[in-house]
């Protein structure tokens, strides 16, 4: 049984081995406390999921060989070049997980190093298809740019209007959550259920002088589309800027 060894079990770490269990590997986990070569040990490959200003700490206590390993990183804006320089190693994958990976129905973006074996790409395949999709890309760039795609908040923010504005109309505290969440998991659920787009969908459930098209008309006459995805370039600025400071 293949062996991988998760650094760092804060929300991330911890979400990842539970899913990791799934694809057959054993799944070793290392603490703050743990002794990092220890856990290293026989480990065919490496999750770093601590915060990415722990990385330089992390690496300084590693002492083991570790050019026979993989290392997959999931810490947002550390290159993999980065990774290469401080870890004395050179098959690396940079990876972007996000929330959704807790309940296995996540989405994770992931590029490798050239050196990265055909056969350990599709061990990292395996592993992230059990946190929902696995998606591989052909630069870190498109990682900066899953990192602002695949963003939850967003969906937050929207119930969070949405909880707002039904307190607004009287609803009490509860009342309110629970109409944001019905209706995002509701809508989620009925998105996935065919192939259609999201903007097929939304002209399916719009009548013509109806509540909807009331709603949707002052959201573009207030360019809201727009302004959404304004704020998710803006994501991708700060993943990219946070990549070249690191
Ligand atoms: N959370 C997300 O939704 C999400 C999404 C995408 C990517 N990520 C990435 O995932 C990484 C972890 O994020 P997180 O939200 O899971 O953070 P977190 O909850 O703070 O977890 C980080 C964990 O790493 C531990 N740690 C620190 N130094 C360590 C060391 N030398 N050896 C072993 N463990 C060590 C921390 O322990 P202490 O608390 O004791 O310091 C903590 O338990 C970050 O790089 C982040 O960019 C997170």
């Amino acid at each position: 049984m293949k062996k991988i060894t998760i650094i760092g079990m804060g929300n991330m770490g911890t979400a990842i081995a539970e899913r990791f269990g799934e694809a057959g590997f054993q799944v070793i986990s290392c603490r703050k406390e743990d002794d990092v070569n220890e856990k290293l040990g026989d480990a065919d490959m490496f999750v770093i999921a601590v915060k990415p200003q722990s990385f330089k700490d992390l690496a300084s206590s590693v002492s083991v060989e570790l050019s026979d390993k993989l290392a997959i990183s999931a810490m947002a804006g550390v290159t993999i070049a980065s990774v290469q320089k401080q870890l004395h190693m050179r098959n690396v994958v940079r990876a972007m997980p996000n929330l959704g990976v807790k309940i296995g129905k996540g989405v994770v973006g992931w590029v490798a190093s050239p050196e990265v074996e055909d056969a350990q790409k599709k061990d990292v395949h395996s592993l992230f298809q059990t946190c929902g999709s696995s998606v591989e890309m052909e630069s870190e760039e498109k990682v900066d740019a899953i990192t602002a795609l695949h963003n939850p908040s967003y969906y937050f923010y929207i119930c969070e209007q949405v909880e707002e504005k039904a307190k607004a109309m009287g609803f009490s505290p509860s009342d309110a959550r629970q109409i944001a969440e019905d209706a995002f998991v509701g809508s989620a659920a009925v998105f996935a259920s065919d192939d259609r787009t999201a903007a097929e969908w939304r002209a399916a459930v719009t009548s013509k002088g109806g509540t909807t098209e009331a709603s949707i008309n002052h959201f573009e006459e207030s360019a809201l589309g727009q302004i959404l995805q304004d704020g998710i370039e803006k994501g991708k600025d700060r993943s990219e800027e946070i990549s070249q400071s690191m």
